[in-house]
């Protein structure tokens, strides 16, 4: 049932260009319009819309903050990312106009599913992301949007995390054409550069033996550091977490703007760092800023492992280690650039002898508060 594969993490990193491409099947028309039926909440109640509350935990939490960006940018909605567990507990500022999403991979998460609960106590409209049908949580929910990525076996979640980001983007996409903002002419651009984006997935799987290697030679790794900026924070974060849940390695990922405010006292000789690097058209000239970011690390010694995409030869002088992705948008590099992440993250385990599929102490999903 692993396909071939020895560990059904390994499988289920290599299913992601389906679980892309079956998210996005379906959702839009002969035209390349968006169409969203299955959402089964009034039009007009989401164009009445002010605020949109994503509530989550673990990955599904960093999806959420990559659709923070993708959200605010195509609908200017303002979008909130609370931890599930949280924003159950703080008071939290919902009424008749907010829109609450959950983002579960299982659709049992309880600390998810309280969040939602209590959400549609205080009148919010709750929209379900979730790859298993009939779960509690799309139950519970006004709205599902399902994520197709097929069963996920491992606990540390690859192809539903690339998932979650897709039908993130879908809904943003969705809500920017409804809603008739500026972004509303591009969302059919948008989703045709997205319908290409499992076949780059694809090419990049095939792309990672130098990965592997680094993973490799780093089994006796004490600490590693992953930044990133605008979406390449969260995929940062989950790059960090997945070393954690895996190969038990302290890891911390940061907004490389903060850097200088704290996390270079960490940046000693021979510390690894990866650096997930926004593509040279990205807004705001941030592509600029975060290769100073490499330059400073890389005086302090540190060992710069660097993702960027095909093409950008700027990082090159300061990399010790330079890892390719295919160009793609800004908005929509994470489904990229999260997966030497993951594939660095599975070596790694397995070179140190580990359980890949059910690291210790943890549960695929958390069925208690
Ligand atoms: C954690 C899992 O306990 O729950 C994570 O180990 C997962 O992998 C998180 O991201 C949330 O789970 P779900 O099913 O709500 O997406």
């Amino acid at each position: 049932e692993k396909g071939g594969y020895d560990t059904f993490m390994e499988k289920e990193i290599n299913e992601q260009p389906r679980a892309v491409g079956e998210t996005l099947l379906g959702r839009t028309d002969e035209s390349g319009a968006l169409v969203l039926d299955e959402l089964r909440i009034p039009e007009e109640a989401l164009r009445r819309v002010g605020r949109i509350t994503i509530v989550a935990c673990g990955t599904a939490a960093y999806a959420g903050m990559v659709a923070k960006y993708a959200i605010e940018r195509w609908t200017r909605i303002p979008v909130e990312v609370a931890l599930a567990h949280e924003f159950r507990y703080c008071d939290p500022i919902v009424d008749e106009q907010t829109l609450v999403v959950s983002i579960s991979q299982s659709g049992e998460t309880m600390d998810t599913l309280m969040a939602v609960k209590h959400a549609r106590e205080l009148g919010a409209q709750t929209i379900a992301i979730c790859n298993t049908h009939g779960s509690t949580i799309p139950r519970e929910s006004d709205a599902v949007l399902y994520t197709h990525a097929g069963p996920e076996v491992a606990v540390a979640s690859t192809k539903a995390f690339l998932a979650q980001i897709t039908a993130c983007y879908v809904l943003g996409l969705y809500l920017a054409q409804l809603r008739g903002g500026s972004y509303a002419d591009d969302a059919k651009a948008v989703m045709a550069e997205l319908q290409e984006v499992p076949a780059k997935i694809e090419a990049l799987l095939g792309s990672l033996d130098r990965v592997r290697e680094i993973a490799r030679f780093m089994a006796d790794t004490r600490a590693v550091l992953f930044l990133g900026r605008q979406v390449g924070f969260p995929v940062a974060m989950e790059g960090a977490l997945k070393l954690k849940e895996l190969a038990y390695i302290h890891a911390e990922g940061f907004a490389a703007g903060e850097l200088k405010h704290g996390p270079i006292a960490l940046i000693e000789p021979g510390q690894p760092v990866f650096i997930v690097v926004p593509g040279p058209d990205t807004p705001h000239g941030l592509h600029g800023k975060v290769v100073s970011n490499i330059q400073e690390i890389r005086a302090r010694g540190a060992r710069t492992l660097v993702i960027a995409q095909e093409g950008d030869d700027a990082v090159v002088p300061f990399a010790d280690e330079v890892i390719r992705v295919p160009r793609t948008s800004p908005m929509l590099q994470p489904l990229l650039t999260t997966v030497p992440l993951q594939v660095f993250a599975l070596e790694l385990s397995t070179a140190k002898g580990l359980d890949v599929d059910q690291p210790r102490n943890l549960a695929k999903s958390v069925t208690v508060e």
